[in-house]
């Protein structure tokens, strides 16, 4: 199993690298479960697929039931509400991590339901998290199990600060990854791609690469239609295909 976490500040294209990225390594490999890690969801509709249940419904519904669960296994429990949650599409598996944490101590569930995930992703040969923007990933610890990082910037002041903080972060906190890459995206011009390179270069990132801005992005999102119904010729789609195309083959 390889978790990939798409991470990186708000609006960069983390979503649009994520379902693209789903959409190209599940034709390389037929195992791979879609994560959605943002609170805000919107990876579902980047895929094009519809889902009606969550991990924080089963999260909120084990809370309300808990007291007349009685002596049942609370593991098995919820190993079962699990399936439920886990949807199955034609060439992946979504699972939608949904609302955070209502108040009351949630420990004794999320542990629960760390191992349990756990267990479950053991299954897949990749799993690709959609994290959420900024750095609130860490500390509710989506990505303390990824093997690879991947930091979405444009280059504006605020994608690189933010870029800069999550490679800090992953350092600070022992993270044990094999390799935290940088992507550029919205890039226009040399001067753009410049700056990426050297940023990349300066803040220690593997840079993976440079996506232009795309206009076909643009008209699709405009339509209402999954980032997944790109056309095989648009740029930014020729792109993420090689960017799946060098993660299932690195370190081998
Ligand atoms: N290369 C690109 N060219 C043009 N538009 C793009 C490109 N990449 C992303 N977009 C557009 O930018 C917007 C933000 O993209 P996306 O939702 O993928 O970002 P995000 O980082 O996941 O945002 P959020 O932080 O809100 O989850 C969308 O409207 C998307 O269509
Ligand atoms: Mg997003």
């Amino acid at each position: 199993m390889v978790v990939i976490a798409v991470t990186g500040k708000g609006g960069t294209g983390k979503t649009a690298v994520a379902a693209l990225l789903v959409k190209f390594i599940s034709e390389i490999t037929s195992n791979v479960l879609a994560v959605d890690a943002d609170p805000d969801s919107n990876l579902p509709d980047a895929l094009g697929v519809e889902v009606d249940k969550t991990l924080g419904d089963v999260r909120e519904l084990f809370q309300v039931t808990r007291e007349s669960l009685g002596t049942v296994d609370k593991e098995s429990w919820l190993e079962g509400k699990i399936f439920e949650v886990i949807h199955e599409f034609d060439n992946f598996d979504l699972l939608v991590m949904g609302r955070p944490e209502g108040e009351g101590c949630y420990c004794f569930v999320n542990n629960l339901l760390r191992g349990i995930l756990k267990k479950f992703m053991r299954h897949y040969d990749y799993v690709i998290v959609d994290c959420e923007a900024g750095l609130e990933h860490f500390s509710r610890k989506t990505i303390e199990s990824a093997d690879y990082i991947i930091v979405v910037t444009d280059t504006s002041r605020k994608g690189l600060k933010t870029a800069k903080k999550i490679r800090e972060l992953a350092k600070e906190l022992n993270l044990k990854f094999k390799e935290i890459f940088l992507v550029g995206n919205k890039i226009v011009g040399d001067e753009a791609k410049e700056i990426i390179k050297d940023f990349a270069k300066k803040e220690n990132f593997v840079l993976l690469d440079l996506l232009p801005y795309d206009e076909k992005v643009v008209e699709l999102d405009l339509k209402g239609e999954p980032i997944i119904n790109l056309p095989e010729d648009s740029e930014f789609a020729k792109k993420v295909r090689f960017i799946a195309e060098v993660l299932t083959r690195w370190g081998s």
